[in-house]
């Protein structure tokens, strides 16, 4: 497992193993295979612990009803890391959606391709406990807290497999990326006005401690399908632009019906090839 110098857990050996251990075990898994448990640290729960109680406590400020119905839902665990086992069995039962584990980042088209078949792949290491509130990775906070609760509610769910579609008709490097940024910007880093303010109904933002007090802050530019699709972003940092929709219903409705449609021909008339 390499880590960039500038990880958090760059320079201790205990965590570099800890994250190689764990990769295996989503390495090993097969799809279909009962997910094998991960034993935690205490550690590690702490982390937990520690940012989930406060994303909590932000998400009844700045996260949108339908991820707060998603989450009252699921009920996660607080006080230790769950276990993608049991996450995976409420989500279906929830919103028919599958957590299968990885070892760590995913090609895109592997990621996204498999949201087509209703399964969403996942980390299951945690970040470095000496810095709990960031992440410069997925971590299993980011897909658990940030999607899993998405994926609990089953608007989001359905969603989540028509994304997963419209990557697969996206079979040129330009029509994927096009999608990639439009995601981005959408499921995982989108806003919406609800009750006269602006919620965070991405993944990204719900699962970032010091992004979601922030965000409001962004230029909130209108929604843009061609804007979302061709802006470039930078993961490092926060986000400087972000795009809103009206509503959620009109979030829902609009994307549904690009990811519906979406194919390399389409891109091409998105960006006025065609
Ligand atoms: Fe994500």
């Amino acid at each position: 497992m390499e880590l960039p110098e500038d990880h958090p857990g760059f320079s201790d050996p205990d965590y570099r193993a800890r994250r190689a251990a764990i990769a295996r075990t989503g390495a090993e898994y097969r799809s279909g295979d009962p997910i094998p448990d991960v034993h935690y640290t205490p550690e590690e729960d702490n982390v937990w612990r520690v940012v989930s109680h406060e994303l909590a406590r932000k998400h009844q400020i700045y996260a949108c009803r339908a991820y707060l119905a998603g989450a009252a839902a699921l009920t996660l665990p607080t006080e230790r890391v769950p276990q993608l086992r049991e996450v995976d069995e409420r989500v279906h039962a929830l919103g028919r959606f599958h957590i299968e584990p990885v070892p760590g980042l995913v090609p895109t088209r592997v990621f996204y391709g498999s949201l087509a078949r209703r399964t969403f792949l996942s980390t299951q290491y945690i970040r470095h406990h000496s810095v709990p509130f960031y992440t410069p990775e997925p971590d299993i906070v980011h897909e658990i807290i940030g999607h899993a609760n998405m994926l609990a509610n089953p608007v989001f769910a359905d969603l989540y497999e028509e994304a997963g579609k419209a990557s697969l008709r996206a079979t040129t490097d330009g029509a994927l990326d096009f999608f990639s940024k439009l995601f981005w910007f959408t499921l995982e880093f989108g806003v919406l006005h609800e009750d006269g303010e602006l919620k965070a109904y991405g993944a990204g933002l719900l699962s970032s401690y010091g992004e979601i007090e922030v965000f409001r802050d962004a230029e909130i530019r209108p929604w843009d399908i061609v804007r979302m699709g061709t802006l470039d972003y930078d993961i490092t940092r926060y986000q400087p632009v972000l795009f809103a929709a009206e509503s959620f219903d009109r979030m829902v409705d609009e994307l549904t019906a690009f990811f519906a449609a979406y194919d390399d021909d389409a891109h091409a008339r998105w960006i006025g090839e065609g």
